[in-house]
């Protein structure tokens, strides 16, 4: 009889650009989806900023989408596959590690609005009673439920480990061109450069919307509270979100501003609103002043685009854009990207036999 004996395979070069949580994550799916010892992957990430000091781990650490997924239903299926991965970590002792834990709290409204596209995502969630409102004075509308967070200043750490201890090779640098990859010899490029998409490849549609925080010492806050107001647009109206160790104070979102530069009269506004809807912040002391870029555009890009530089043919999958949401829709994101790896993979495989 015959015997057939299987060769290994060369090793497939992935190059990912951005080691924020979409680019960590989306190195983990890749490798759990088709690394195995016969179709080797050598996946290399690339960044000119790691953990700490990315805009994941800057930010909250909150899983709550936007209010209205306004008809993308795919987000919306993205934001529940990272909810129910974030849950089922739960179950191990290693959340902790994670940065990963449930956290129940206030979303306020001052006026009755739609139920959000989330209501079936998180758990318990119902309306708030009036007896609750009544905590909340200029608010007459509102929702309670249970949600987690997932924490970037632990959570980076913990992806980079568990992508090290498989072999994952990281590269401290600035990355200038896709055509600079595809010369290192990566036949797959995954572009996870968040807000500096663009400069790698235009895209009107991306703009920065500018966040300050203010995380303090208040340990007796317990339950986060998100005030919602139509007038001001998306948290750009007060917001209280407890941590593991700090309380995250917003909320700011200004589109088109490029700062990432603490501004005092922002602070100064954070801190009196803030003051006004949980009035024993005033007894916080405050450890740091914190601005970061959210990645905004009006839908996630999250695809695969084949580019021609000269003679050189490159092979793209774009995942960025998520805007102030990254962190509740990675690990969704990240799965779809892989998928869409696994098509290139297929594809390469019926032209080497052709
Ligand atoms: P980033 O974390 O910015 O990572 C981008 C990476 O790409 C970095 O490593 C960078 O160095 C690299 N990079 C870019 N260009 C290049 C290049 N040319 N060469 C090499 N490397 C490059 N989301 C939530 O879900 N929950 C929250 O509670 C929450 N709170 C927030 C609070 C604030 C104030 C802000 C500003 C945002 C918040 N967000 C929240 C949104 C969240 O932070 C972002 O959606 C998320 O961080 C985007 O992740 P990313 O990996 O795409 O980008
Ligand atoms: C923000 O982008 O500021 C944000 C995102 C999710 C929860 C809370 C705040």
């Amino acid at each position: 009889m015959r015997q057939i004996v299987r060769q290994p395979v060369a090793d497939m070069r992935v190059a990912v650009i951005g080691a924020g949580v979409i680019g960590l994550s989306t190195a983990q799916s890749i490798y759990e989806q088709h690394h195995s010892a016969l179709r080797p992957l050598s996946i290399h990430v690339y960044a000119d900023c790691f953990t700490p000091l990315t805009t994941s781990d800057g930010a909250a650490g909150l899983w709550q989408p936007y209010l209205y997924d306004k008809g993308n239903v795919q987000e919306t299926k993205w934001n529940k596959e990272t909810f129910d991965y974030l849950l089922s970590a739960l179950r191990s002792p290693e959340s902790v590690q994670m940065g990963v834990f449930l956290q129940s709290g206030y979303n306020l409204c001052t006026e009755r609005v739609p139920d959000p596209s989330f209501k079936d995502i998180v758990l318990g969630f119902r309306q708030l009673t009036e007896r609750e409102l009544q905590l909340f004075p200029g608010y007459n509308y509102g929702w309670f439920n249970t949600a987690l967070m997932v924490e970037g200043k632990l959570y980076l750490p913990w992806l980079m480990d568990w992508l090290q201890r498989r072999g994952v090779k990281f590269h401290h640098r600035k990355i200038s061109s896709f055509k600079e990859l595809a010369e290192t010899g990566a036949d797959v490029i995954i572009n996870c450069s968040g807000m500096r998409s663009g400069a790698l490849q235009p895209d009107p549609e991306l703009k920065p919307g500018r966040g300050q925080i203010i995380k303090v010492d208040a340990p007796w806050l317990k339950h986060w509270i998100i005030t919602h107001n139509s007038s001001t647009g998306v948290y750009n109206s007060p917001y209280i979100i407890p941590g593991s160790r700090l309380v995250t104070v917003g909320g700011i979102f200004q589109i088109g501003n490029w700062s990432e530069q603490n501004s005092y009269t922002d602070h100064k506004r954070i801190w009196e609103d803030a003051c006004q809807l949980e009035p024993s912040l005033k007894q916080a002391a405050v450890v740091q002043d914190w601005s970061g870029l959210r990645p905004v555009r009006s839908k996630v890009r999250l695809e695969w685009e084949t580019l021609q530089a000269g003679a050189t043919t490159m092979e793209v999958i774009h995942n960025y854009g998520h805007g102030g949401f990254g962190l509740t829709i990675h690990r969704g994101c990240a799965q779809e990207a892989a998928r869409l790896f696994g098509q290139i993979v297929e594809q390469r495989g019926i032209k080497a036999r052709l």
